[in-house]
């Protein structure tokens, strides 16, 4: 496999410089690293997961950990719907936003910059998530506490592990997608 080199110098390169600067005391650490290292998710994986999760007009969509704006791009250009993305890497911030100018989505697609963790999920119908087993572990109580009955959660490649079970999947180039939908409280 080809090595991703711009990958490296674009996104790694400057967490790099940032942790070895820190460490050798020249400036503050960031306050937080990311959780999950950036891969962005093919274009027909992000066609699935949106017609997985059923998305429709008014719908309100949070990627969380969006990375260069694809799927929020996406989501706001085929759909018309607002749609936001959360990501720590200002780098990839920055990249997102001028992705979001370019499809002239800029109305529709915002980007904040900050921990997926801080996010307030309480106003999104729909959720995307393209990040790791564990993260998906610590992510569940606060998708099962924030967003609303009926609001879909559909994930690239990782599920929920055994207690959570997702209703629906689906394999696209070979990765799997999984929906879950959150329930009625008791
Ligand atoms: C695997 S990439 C997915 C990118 C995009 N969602 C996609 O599917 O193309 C995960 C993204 O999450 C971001 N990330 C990792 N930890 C985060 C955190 N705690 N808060 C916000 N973003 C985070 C990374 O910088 C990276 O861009």
């Amino acid at each position: 496999m080809k090595f991703p080199h711009a990958y490296l110098l674009r996104y790694l390169a400057p967490v790099l410089l940032t942790t070895t600067l820190a460490a050798l005391g020249q400036q503050p650490a960031p306050e937080r690293y990311p959780d999950v290292p950036f891969v962005a998710t093919p274009q027909p994986i992000i066609d699935q997961m949106l017609s997985l999760a059923g998305v429709h007009p008014g719908d309100r969509l949070v990627d969380l950990g969006s990375g260069d704006g694809r799927i929020v791009i996406t989501a706001a250009k085929r759909y018309g719907i607002d749609a936001v993305g959360v990501e720590i890497n200002p780098a990839l911030v920055r990249q997102a936003r001028e992705n979001a100018a370019a499809a002239g989505v800029t109305a529709k697609a915002t980007f904040v910059e900050g921990d997926l963790f801080d996010y307030d999920l309480r106003k999104a119908t729909v959720v995307t998530i393209f990040l790791l087993p564990g993260i998906n572990m610590r992510l569940k109580p606060k998708l099962l506490k924030e967003l609303q009955p009926g609001a879909r959660i559909v994930s690239h490649r990782f599920d929920m592990g055994l207690n959570w079970p997702p209703e629906k999947t689906g394999v696209v180039l070979g990765e799997p997608i999984y929906l879950w939908t959150i329930p009625k409280r008791p």
